[in-house]
């Protein structure tokens, strides 16, 4: 364990029934559903334990993150840190280097990938050998939507009303629904004016919707699963566009307002209600997180369709796409990322 370095790498995910406002520790106010997505939108995290550093390092994207300065996730990366070597009796300092495979702070949920990452990472470099529920509750403690992508295929994110009771669990795995998709619209890849983190406090102290949100998102939970379970894509996108509506509507009920939906954005949002409205059924769903950029549900065999006419009413846009991915793995020796720092250690 000592001096060797584990690289782990976790997948971001694309929330079906979105979480939005949340009590200490991030414990949400609502149950949530999401689909992980392939290793094409995914954090690799690499951490070495070792007695020749003399306090803890971390750099994410290159950047040293120092946990004074940081701000709230950086304090809540070392914290996390320390619990987990504490509890595998570890007295060595860690030097963890992580790095995303798409742009930050776009509504991505890249913290989700991050979270999970770290936790994945620090779980093998420490030997502690937790169980996936137990990871998935480290990571909601980083970043909420983290606990969902300590599993692949399609998760739920139980609400629950004490830490341990808060974890995500596995619906489906990743090979049960291989025609679904998600195609990202790159809106922006610039950074989002208001942080999730803040947008969670911001919503639940102002907005006078937001009590109305907790029963209907419980219960777009709850639907959602057997929505999956049946593979139902009319019904299903209904569910999503709705819950993605309602959770903007919280925000923008905030005081003052947040919002991350542009025009642009709307102009996608319009198009897909066009297409279903033509096919009559829903072959497509639309999905905001916390920014601009438009999360496009739908099946391989609608996509080219959908994405030219996305392509034709907003003009020149990037979409990355992805399919359901797995968990989070552990990644050869050849891949870690810890290289070029190592002489710290050396
Ligand atoms: O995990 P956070 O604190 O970055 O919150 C993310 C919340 C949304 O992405 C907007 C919704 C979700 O459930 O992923």
């Amino acid at each position: 364990m000592k001096n060797e370095v584990y690289t782990a790498s976790a997948n971001a995910n694309i929330a079906f029934v979105k979480y939005w406002g949340k009590k200490s520790d991030n414990i949400p106010f609502n149950s949530s559903v999401s689909m992980t997505l392939g290793n094409n939108v995914s954090t690799i995290t690499s951490v070495v334990f070792s007695d020749k550093l003399q306090h803890d390092q971390l750099f994410i994207n290159g950047v040293p993150v120092d946990a004074s300065k940081g701000g709230e996730k950086a304090g809540l990366l070392f914290d996390v840190l320390s619990q987990m070597r504490k509890l595998a009796g570890v007295k060595e300092h860690a030097l963890i280097v992580s790095k995303n495979s798409f742009p930050a702070s776009t509504g991505l949920a890249s913290s989700a990938s991050g979270a999970a990452a770290f936790a994945y990472a620090v779980n093998s470099a420490l030997g502690l050998g937790l169980s996936s529920r137990s990871l998935s509750i480290i990571a909601r403690k980083i970043s909420g939507s983290g606990c969902r992508s300590v599993f692949g295929g399609f998760v739920l994110w139980h609400a629950g009303n004490r830490s341990e009771e808060s974890y995500a669990e596995q619906i489906k795995n990743e090979n049960h629904w291989p025609q679904l998709i998600d195609a990202i619209a790159i809106v922006t890849e610039a950074k989002k004016k208001v942080s999730s983190s803040e947008g969670h406090i911001q919503t639940i102290k102002t907005s006078k919707l937001y009590k109305h949100r907790i029963p209907f998102a419980e219960e777009n939970a709850s639907r959602a699963v057997e929505l999956i379970h049946n593979k139902d894509l009319h019904n299903l996108s209904e569910l999503i566009m709705r819950d993605s509506n309602n959770m903007h509507a919280t925000m923008l009920d905030s005081w003052p307002p947040i919002h991350y939906i542009t025009d642009s954005s709307w102009r996608i949002i319009d198009t897909i209600h066009e297409i279903n409205d033509a096919e009559g059924k829903n072959i497509a769903a639309y999905t905001l997180d916390a920014g601009p950029n438009v999360h496009i549900i739908t099946e391989k065999r609608y996509s080219k369709k959908v994405l030219n006419e996305v392509g034709n009413a907003v003009g020149d846009i990037k979409f990355i796409i992805s399919r359901a991915g797995g968990s989070p793995r552990l990644l050869p020796d050849n891949m870690a990322l810890i290289d070029e720092k190592l002489n710290i250690i050396k």
